[in-house]
């Protein structure tokens, strides 16, 4: 694991940054698997402006976002597609069929959970996956359970996380109560993973997740078995 401590949030974001764009120039057809949150919010400002200097090309580059709430289509703005649409894929030259946001309000979930998983399979696998971390631990919306969830599927809530959601909704009665969300299958076959956190109130949890025990009561705890991880943190 390579842990980086930063001073500010945009280093952390300027950092994150360079790391997603170098794996573009790397590989122009690559698969970037994205998160939502207010965490990565910096990395994608940074990524749009390096676009707009003309440092790097997104037009060959597909996209698999971990999760999406049940019952908000993409038109809602506070949809994880509205989210991508509005904080990123505007902002630069990626072709937007090539982006996939689980769709929270298929008729079918369970069908729509597995071919969530053949499309990751059929990718050829994500590149590089960007993960932010809830207060729980949580990683897209694995919360913490008796066991690691490999499949993506839907999943309940808990309470906490729609109580530091709520501050994204008119009420905490509006947070969806259900999401869909990449399972830990889906985020440990990438080959690279680079989560960031930033915050006080992350420590503890940072802590817990890469330097404490492996277990699925800290879901992100797993990442420590992946062969390629990177972790930016920034306390302030
Ligand atoms: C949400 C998302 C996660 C995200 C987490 C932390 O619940 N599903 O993918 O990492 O919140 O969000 P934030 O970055 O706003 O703290």
């Amino acid at each position: 694991m390579n842990f980086i401590k930063v001073e500010t949030y945009d280093e952390l974001s300027t950092k994150a940054a360079a790391i997603i764009c170098g794996q573009v120039a790397m590989k122009p057809d690559c698969v970037l698997g994205l998160a939502t949150g207010s965490s990565p919010l910096g990395t994608y400002a940074k990524i749009a402006e390096k676009y707009e200097k003309g440092e790097v090309d997104f037009s060959k580059v597909s996209s698999i976002n971990l999760d999406e709430y049940v019952g908000l289509d993409g038109n809602n703005d506070q949809s994880y597609r509205y989210f991508m649409n509005t904080n990123l894929f505007s902002k630069i030259n990626i072709d937007l069929a090539k982006t996939n946001v689980p769709n929270g309000c298929a008729a079918d979930l369970a069908k729509e959970c597995e071919a969530y998983d053949n499309l990751i399979k059929q990718s050829g696998g994500i590149d590089l996956q960007l993960l932010g971390i809830g207060l729980d631990g949580h990683i897209g919306f694995n919360e913490p359970d008796a066991y690691f969830e490999k499949a993506t599927h839907v999943v309940e809530l808990d309470p906490s996380t729609i109580e530091a959601n709520a501050r994204f909704f008119a009420s905490e009665a509006d947070v969806p109560r259900k999401a869909v969300t990449m399972g830990m299958g889906g985020i440990m076959s990438a080959k690279k993973v680079l989560l960031i956190a930033n915050g006080k109130n992350k420590k503890e949890i940072v802590e817990k997740s890469f330097f404490g025990p492996i277990t699925p009561e800290v879901p992100a705890s797993i990442l420590q078995l992946h062969p390629d991880l990177t972790v930016i943190y920034c306390e302030n």
